[in-house]
C-alpha cells in the first residue's frame, strides 16, 4: 500500500518542488501542461524554480473533453519521444482535468513513473490533486479508466489563482462547500465567507484540502468511508454528462455539484432526517453564487439513466449515495429510489 501523500502549502510547497526537482534531475523532469497553463502559471513556476527551466514541456488542450484515451496516448508518446525514463519525474501544473490525466499517464508509462501534482485551480488545489485518484473518460463517461496511485508530492501555490477565472474559482467552492458539509464544522464560517474571499485565504484552501486528506487516510481505495466525498456527485455527475451530451456549453464540474448538492440535500431531508433549514441553507449558498442551470423534464429518464451507468451504482442495479443526516453525519450506502430522485430533480427545476 502506497503512502497517502499530504500536501505542502506556499513557502514549504515550493521547497518541495525543488527538492524533487533536483533529485531527478538526472534522469529528466517533464512539466504537463494545457495551453492555459503554460501561458499564465508556467512562468510563474519558472521564476521561482530555475531549476525548472531546461524541463521539457508536454502540452494538452485545455478542458474536460481533452480528458481522453486519445490525449493520454499522446502524453505517452511525447515522452516516450522525449525519452523520459522510469526515474524521470513528470510535474503536473494544471487544473483536475490536467492534474486526473497527468496522474494516469504517469501512473501507467514505464510502470510508473514519479510524479508531482502542482494544482493551478481551485478544484485541484481542495480536491483533485489529493487523494491519488486519477484517471480519464469513456465514451462520454467520466473517470471509467484509471487508478489509484499517489503522488510524489503536492505542492499547493495559491498565487496561481490571480489568473483562475472566476466561473472556475465557482467550481471549486462547490467542492468547498461539499468538504464544509461532510466536515460540519466549517459550514457556519464557509456560509459567511464570498468564494472570491476564499480564492485569496491559504488557510481557507488549507483547511479544505486536510478535509479531503483526512478522509482518504481513513479509507484509501475507496471501500468504505471515502464514498462519503460522493455528496452531490450521485447526481452532480449524471448533469455533468447530460449537459457535456446536449449542450453547446456545457456546465462545469462543480456547477454540476452545485446542483447536485442541492438534490442531494433535498433527499436527504426525505430519507434521513436532515433538517430543512440545512437544505435552505444550501440552496441559498449555491443559488447565490452559481447560476441556475435548468433540465427540462425529458431529461429525468435520462439523468436516471446516466446514473444507472455511473461507476456508483450498486450490483442489483439501484442507485447509490451518499446522503446527509446533519452537517458532519454523512452516511454513505443509501438508496432513496427513482421517486424521490425524480422529486429531487423536480424541486430544483422549480426552484
Ligand atoms: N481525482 C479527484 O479526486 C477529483 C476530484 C474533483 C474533481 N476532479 C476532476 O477535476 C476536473 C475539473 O477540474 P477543474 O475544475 O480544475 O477544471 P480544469 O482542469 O478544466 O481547469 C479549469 C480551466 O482553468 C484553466 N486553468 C487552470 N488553472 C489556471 C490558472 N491558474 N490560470 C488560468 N487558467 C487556469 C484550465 O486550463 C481550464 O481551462 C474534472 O475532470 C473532475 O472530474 C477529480
Amino acid at each position: 500500500m502506497q503512502e497517502i501523500a499530504a500536501p505542502y502549502f506556499g513557502p514549504d510547497a515550493c521547497t518541495a518542488i525543488d527538492e524533487l526537482v533536483d533529485e531527478h534531475a538526472g534522469a529528466g523532469v517533464f512539466v504537463l501542461v494545457d495551453e492555459n497553463t503554460k501561458a499564465f502559471c508556467h512562468p510563474l513556476l519558472v521564476a521561482r524554480h530555475s531549476s525548472l527551466r531546461n524541463a521539457r514541456l508536454i502540452e494538452i488542450p485545455e478542458g474536460e473533453k481533452a480528458k481522453n484515451f486519445h490525449t493520454a496516448v499522446a502524453v505517452w508518446e511525447q515522452l516516450s519521444e522525449k525519452g523520459a525514463l522510469r526515474d524521470s519525474l513528470l510535474v503536473c501544473l494544471g487544473g483536475g482535468v490536467l492534474c486526473d490525466l497527468g496522474g494516469f499517464t504517469a501512473s501507467a508509462y514505464r510502470r510508473g513513473m514519479p510524479f508531482i501534482m502542482v494544482p493551478t485551480s481551485l478544484m485541484a488545489m481542495v480536491d483533485a490533486a489529493i487523494g491519488g485518484k486519477n484517471g480519464i473518460n469513456l465514451a462520454g463517461l467520466k473517470n471509467q479508466i484509471g487508478s489509484f496511485t499517489q503522488p510524489d508530492s503536492i505542492c499547493i501555490v495559491s498565487d496561481f489563482l490571480e489568473t483562475l477565472p472566476s466561473r472556475h474559482i465557482l467550481s471549486g467552492y462547490a467542492e468547498m462547500i461539499k468538504h464544509a458539509l461532510i466536515d460540519g464544522k466549517s459550514f457556519e464560517s464557509l456560509k459567511k465567507i464570498s468564494p472570491v474571499e476564499i480564492a485569496t485565504s491559504l488557510s481557507l484552501i488549507r483547511q479544505s484540502a486536510l478535509i479531503k486528506l483526512d478522509i482518504v487516510k481513513q479509507d484509501p481505495l475507496e471501500k468504505g468511508y471515502r464514498k462519503v466525498l460522493n455528496l452531490g456527485h450521485t447526481i452532480g455527475h449524471a448533469f455533468e454528462t447530460w449537459s457535456a451530451m446536449h449542450s453547446p456549453d456545457p456546465v462545469l464540474h462543480g456547477e454540476a455539484i452545485a446542483a447536485g448538492l442541492i438534490c442531494e440535500a433535498f433527499i436527504s431531508v426525505k430519507h434521513c432526517g436532515l433538517p430543512v433549514s440545512v437544505l435552505d441553507d444550501v440552496v441559498q449558498l449555491v443559488m447565490t453564487h452559481f447560476q441556475k442551470t435548468t433540465f427540462y423534464t425529458p431529461a429525468g429518464n435520462e439523468l436516471i439513466e446516466i446514473m444507472l451507468h455511473d461507476k456508483k451504482v450498486k450490483q442489483e442495479g439501484r442507485i447509490n449515495f451518499t446522503l446527509l443526516s446533519n452537517p458532519g453525519s454523512p452516511l454513505i450506502d443509501q438508496y432513496p429510489g427513482e421517486a424521490l430522485i425524480r422529486e429531487s430533480l423536480h424541486y430544483y427545476v422549480n426552484l
